[in-house]
C-alpha cells in the first residue's frame, strides 16, 4: 500500500496548542528555548520570558515564526512576573499556558554555601516558581482555566551530597506542583512539573569542569560515558525529550492529568 499516513484528527488535536498563547520563563536558553520552539511548531503562539535579552533574540529567531513575543523578566521579582501575566494577555491576546522554567543552578556542600547565592537560588528557583504560579492562575482563572507546568529536577527528590539548596529549591516545587493543582482545579486549572535527569544544556556545562574548573574533549566524553550508563535506556537526556513531555502536559492530552510530577529521565531513578 502506497500513500501518506498522517496522524488522525483526533490525536492531532490531542496534542495542538493551535491558537492558545504560552508563556515561557526561562526562554533564553537550554530547554526553555527548545520548549518554546516545539510549542510554537505546535501552533501555538509563544511569550518568551528570561533575564537574558540576548538569549531572548537568539531563541526568537531560532523559531523561525513571526508571533514569538519576547520579554525581559527577573522571576525572583514577584511584580515582574505579574506584569508578564498582565502583558501576555493584553499583547498575546490570551493565557492558556504558562511553564516555569527559568533557573539557576548552584551545587555546594551545605556547610559551605555562600549564603547570599543560596538566598539567589531559592528567589529565583524557588518564589520565581512560586509568584510564576500565583500570576498565572490569577490571570487564568478568571479566563476558564489553563496548564501550568514547573520544571523540577530529579535532584528534588533524593538526596546527593553537593547537590545543596538547588535541590531544596526543586523539593519545593514539587510541593508547589501538588498544592496549586488542588486550590487551582476547581479554577479548570491543572498543575503538573516535569523532573529531567541530566540534559546537556549551558546549566550542566559545569559537570565537565575537573578540579581546576578546565572542560576538555576527553572529560566531556569520560562524564557522557557515566552519566549514560545510570540509564537503563543507555543515554543521555536531550532537550527535546523534556519539551515533548512539556507539550503533553500543555495539550489536551493530559486533559485529566493534574498535581504530577513527571520524572524524565530515562528511568534512572527507578
Ligand atoms: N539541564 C539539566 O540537566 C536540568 C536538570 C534538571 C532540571 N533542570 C531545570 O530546567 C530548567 C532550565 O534549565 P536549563 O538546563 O535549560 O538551563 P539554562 O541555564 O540553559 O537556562 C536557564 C534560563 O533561565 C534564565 N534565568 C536565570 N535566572 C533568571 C531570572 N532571575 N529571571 C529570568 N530568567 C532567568 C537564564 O537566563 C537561562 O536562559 C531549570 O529550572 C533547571 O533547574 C535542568
Amino acid at each position: 500500500m502506497t500513500g501518506e499516513v498522517g496522524l488522525a484528527p483526533e490525536v492531532a488535536q490531542g496534542f495542538s496548542l493551535d491558537g492558545r498563547v504560552a508563556v515561557i520563563t526561562g526562554a533564553g536558553s537550554g530547554l526553555g528555548r527548545e520548549t518554546a520552539r516545539l510549542f510554537a511548531l505546535a501552533g501555538a503562539r509563544v511569550v518568551l520570558a528570561d533575564i537574558d535579552e540576548q538569549g531572548l533574540a537568539a531563541s526568537a529567531e531560532a523559531l523561525r515564526t513571526g508571533s514569538a513575543l519576547t520579554r525581559k523578566v527577573d522571576v525572583s521579582s514577584r511584580e515582574e512576573l505579574g506584569a508578564l501575566a498582565d502583558w501576555a494577555l493584553h499583547e498575546a491576546g490570551g493565557l492558556d499556558v504558562w511553564v516555569n522554567g527559568a533557573g539557576i543552578s548552584y551545587l555546594h556542600s551545605l556547610l559551605e554555601s555562600d549564603p547570599a547565592r543560596a538566598e539567589h537560588t531559592v528567589a529565583v528557583n524557588m518564589m520565581g516558581a512560586y509568584w510564576g504560579c500565583v500570576s498565572a492562575a490569577r490571570v487564568m482563572g478568571g479566563r476558564g482555566g489553563g496548564a501550568i507546568i514547573n520544571i523540577s529536577s530529579g535532584g528534588g527528590s533524593k538526596p546527593l551530597p553537593g547537590i545543596g539548596i538547588y535541590g531544596m529549591t526543586k523539593a519545593a516545587v514539587n510541593s508547589l506542583t501538588w498544592t496549586s493543582a488542588a486550590e487551582f482545579g476547581p479554577m479548570g486549572i491543572r498543575v503538573n512539573a516535569v523532573a529531567p535527569g541530566w540534559i546537556e544544556t549551558p546549566m550542566s556545562r559545569d559537570l565537565f569542569r575537573d578540579e581546576t574548573g578546565r572542560i576538555s574533549e576527553e572529560r566531556k566524553e569520560a562524564v557522557r560515558r557515566e552519566m549514560a550508563a545510570k540509564s537503563p535506556l543507555g543515554r543521555l537526556g536531550a532537550p527535546s525529550d523534556i519539551a515533548f513531555a512539556l507539550l503533553y502536559l500543555a495539550s489536551d492530552a493530559s486533559r485529566f492529568v493534574t498535581g504530577q510530577v513527571l520524572a524524565v529521565n530515562g528511568g534512572e531513578s527507578m
